[in-house]
């Protein structure tokens, strides 16, 4: 296959990098699955696939330069193309984002600007809000800022459960997530 490279970063369960790797028509090869937590569930779901794992302790260094570079070394050697943020709990900094700019593509659980940051589903709760949704969108330095490639919405049912509206917001983020790579991928011809 000479499809395009790419490398997706995860730091928890990997449901949408297990999305990714069930879609039917991926416009590309993943090829390497990172990762920041030892433990992190999206570690088993590469290894079950044969994919290759880099599992890295970012406290293992001195600064977030010194693991970026690190990182940049092990991207190049395989030749990734693209950056996927599947529940990857860091911010990126600008030696890896120089390093990619304008291709780390993140996927976040709300319709920002709204409900940037950590637990967005329970942010959203807790505002009382009728919809909040998912979006998909390049990264900047900020935390879930950066320019919106798409967004769907989600309704959320009166008294809904923080799991129920996960549940929702899950399986829209399986459906668009990969449709999106596909787009951006094809987009580069
Ligand atoms: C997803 O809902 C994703 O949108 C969110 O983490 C979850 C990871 O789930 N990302 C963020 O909150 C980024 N700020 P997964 O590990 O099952 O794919």
């Amino acid at each position: 296959m000479n499809q395009v490279r790419v490398a997706v970063f995860a730091s928890g369960t990997g449901s949408n990098f297990q999305a990714m790797l069930d879609a039917e028509n991926l416009a590309c090869d993943i090829v390497l699955l990172v990762s920041d937590k030892p433990n992190a569930p999206a570690i088993n779901k590469a290894k079950a696939h044969g994919i290759a794992t880099l599992v890295f302790d970012p406290k293992g260094f001195p600064s977030k330069q010194d693991y970026e570079s690190m990182l940049i070394e092990k991207l190049r050697v395989k030749s990734i193309r693209w950056i996927f943020l599947a529940g990857y709990m860091r911010i990126v900094g600008p030696t890896l984002l120089k390093a990619f700019e304008g291709r780390i593509v993140n996927i976040h659980p709300s319709l920002l600007p709204a409900f940037p940051g950590k637990d967005a589903i329970g942010q959203a709760i807790e505002a009382g809000v009728k919809k909040t949704g998912v979006t998909i969108h390049f990264i900047d330095e900020g935390i879930d800022t950066g320019p919106i490639i798409a967004q769907e919405e989600v309704s959320i049912p009166p008294a809904v459960s923080k799991e129920g509206l996960a549940q929702r917001i899950h399986r829209v983020e399986h459906q668009l997530y990969p449709k999106v790579i596909n787009q951006l991928i094809q987009s580069e011809g």
